[in-house]
């Protein structure tokens, strides 16, 4: 007897990943009336409580409120209208809806927008099958890519007529493009994040990103009673070294102002180390197989771009597969990867200003610091180069949602 197996054998559209790229296209896609099955590796837990990014930009939170997944984003999301800078003593607040005619961004931790996501699909999507690993995605060349995959010891296919790669940046679903079809931009950080949640209200109502010669640090939340933390680390750090007394300490003496200010402590409940890197795989499509989110692009975290890149790519394609399936034309879909390119080099280069301008590197020159301090004084002082970092950090407008079919689920 053929084992049963836990998904379609056939379907519209393939996705690897479950991640926020992978639901929200599956999400998407249902509202268009266009068929697709999510295969995702871990399980449902594991995804749910994965610790990731916290700030989302006004066009992914109004992308996530039209395709139904707003209610309780609009109930615990803290709308902030402002960032911090910390250097050399100071604090400089940057003015987001001032600087750039009204927009503003949505701390909410991607746990809840991946748990939103996932309600709605199991209550009335597609199918999103937990635990199942591809392994190989073949036939990009052809009319009918094949997604191979294993699920409870066995492997199964998926015949699709397209398949999208949102599996993350150590996915499979990039080797299904040829190595001479793609090229790889790349850049290393001789730095890393130890990240840490705390059980303590933040010690600002809003996020200070601080400068110091000691490294970087940064101060987020979670929610009004809990903190979301991080120092900048050098690379193979273990969190074993570091002790909660320490990480406090740390965050103390890189966070000084002439200011008034008291850092909050409490007890410290997560700690994980992420390196950081730049990447860009170009093109996002070959042939009937397409890249999206993490799979196709890696943002150092320093601009919080990665979760609002992963939203604008899978918009522009929902969009060009509805376009596709009311008018026959691939008009959109063949000018995608270049669209989205554009908005990514963008995040890129702004991730990278971020990250460049905040952390200290190791054996850096005092002259390359008396840079930082140059530049980040120049934004205290000039709402030009003000501007400049909100409407980044904002987030320029993304494309809007495709309209779904008469009677959405
Ligand atoms: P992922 O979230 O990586 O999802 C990929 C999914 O694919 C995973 O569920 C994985 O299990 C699954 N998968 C992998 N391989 C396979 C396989 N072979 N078969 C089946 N499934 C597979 N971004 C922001 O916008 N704002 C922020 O504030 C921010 N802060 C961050 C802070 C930190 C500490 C980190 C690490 C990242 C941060 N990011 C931020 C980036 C953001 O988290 C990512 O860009 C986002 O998760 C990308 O979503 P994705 O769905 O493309 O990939
Ligand atoms: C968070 C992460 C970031 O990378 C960032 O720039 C801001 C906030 C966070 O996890 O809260």
């Amino acid at each position: 007897m053929r084992p049963t197996s836990p998904a379609p054998a056939t379907t519209t559209v393939g996705i690897v990943g479950g991640g926020p790229a992978g639901l929200l296209l599956a999400r998407l896609l249902h509202r268009c009336g266009i068929d697709s099955v999510v295969l995702e590796s871990r399980d449902r837990a594991y995804v749910e409580h994965r610790q990731r990014a916290g700030v989302l930009e006004q066009g992914t939170v109004d992308t996530l409120r039209a395709c139904g997944a707003g209610e309780r984003l609009d109930r615990y999301g803290l709308v902030h209208h402002g960032i911090r800078l910390r250097y050399d003593g100071r604090s400089h607040r940057i003015d987001l809806p001032a600087l750039t005619g009204g927009r503003s961004v949505v701390v909410y931790a991607q746990t809840e927008v991946v748990k939103d996501l996932i309600g709605l699909q199991l209550a009335g999507g597609g199918p999103l099958v937990f635990g199942a690993r591809a392994l190989a995605v073949t036939g990009a060349d052809t009319a009918r890519p094949v997604i191979h995959y294993a699920h409870e010891g066995r492997e199964h296919t998926l015949t699709c007529d397209y398949v999208i790669g949102c599996d993350g940046f150590h996915g499979v679903t990039r080797d299904a493009v040829p190595t001479g079809a793609r090229r790889l931009y790349e850049r290393a950080y001789p730095y890393s994040w130890l990240g840490v949640l705390a059980d303590v209200p933040p010690s600002c109502d809003e996020l200070v990103y601080a400068h110091s010669e000691r490294g970087f640090a940064l101060f987020s939340m979670r929610s009004p009673t809990v903190s979301r933390l991080y120092l900048q680390v050098p690379n193979g750090t273990d969190p074993a070294d570091w002790p909660d007394e320490r990480i406090w300490e740390e965050l103390d003496a890189r966070s000084a102002t002439d200011g008034p200010w008291e850092l909050a402590r409490g007890p410290i409940t997560a700690k994980s180390v992420l390196p950081m890197r730049s990447v860009v795989t170009e093109p996002l499509r070959y042939g009937r197989v397409l890249l999206a989110g993490d799979a196709a692009h890696i943002v150092p975290p320093a601009g919080a771009k990665g979760l609002n890149l992963a939203v604008s790519d899978v918009t522009e394609l929902a969009r060009a597969f509805a376009h596709l399936k009311e008018t026959g034309s691939g008009e959109l879909l063949d000018g995608w990867s270049d669209a989205c390119l554009r908005r990514v080099w963008r995040a890129e280069h702004f991730s990278y200003f971020m990250t460049t301008t905040l952390h200290t590197a190791p054996g850096q020159s005092t002259f390359d610091t008396r840079l930082q301090l140059a530049q980040l004084d120049r934004i205290a002082s000039s709402p030009h180069a003000a501007a400049e970092l909100a409407e980044n950090y904002t987030g320029v407008p993304q494309a809007p949602v495709p309209v779904p079919v008469a009677s959405p689920s």
